[in-house]
């Protein structure tokens, strides 16, 4: 598909993007890709400490009408950016979703030491 196509089917679409971190996220270029065909942005950030790296540096330069806070283990951020999503665009065409987590702890030994409860916790989230 030539970059024009892709112009044309994407242009004007609503992408939320949840996984941005900072610059080298590969939700980063997931962003800043959508952006230059003409996609509509809702950006989040995980927590007020990625807040910084987040919102001015990309949020703001790719004109993202969407912003705010989603860690996908607090209840109701999630509920709370999708009902944005529902007032203010009525649709959403695209959804990424590129994050990941483990317990530290349960990334130092092989993968047979991973506890259940570690285990569980970074399913909950990387395939949430
Ligand atoms: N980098 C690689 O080589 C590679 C290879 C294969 C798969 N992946 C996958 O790509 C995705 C993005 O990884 P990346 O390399 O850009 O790393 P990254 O650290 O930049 O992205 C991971 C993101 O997950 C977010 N996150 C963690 N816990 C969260 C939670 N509770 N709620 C919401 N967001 C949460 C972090 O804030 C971060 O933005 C991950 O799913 C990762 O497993 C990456």
């Amino acid at each position: 598909m030539s970059d024009g196509n892709i112009r044309q089917v994407l242009a004007g679409r609503k992408a939320l993007v949840v996984g941005v971190a900072n610059d080298q996220s590969i939700a980063s270029g997931c962003a800043k890709a959508f952006h230059t065909v003409g996609v509509e942005l809702a950006i989040t950030w995980l927590n007020e400490r990625a807040r910084p790296y987040v919102a001015k540096p990309l949020a703001q330069e790719l004109e993202a009408s969407i912003t705010g806070a989603l860690d996908v283990a607090v209840p109701g951020q999630l509920e709370a950016i999708f009902d944005r999503i529902r007032t203010d665009w009525g649709k959403l065409d695209i959804l990424v979703h590129s994050i990941a987590f483990a317990p530290k702890e349960d990334l130092q030994g092989g993968l047979l030491n991973c506890s259940a409860e570690g285990f569980a916790k970074a399913m909950d989230v990387s395939c949430h």
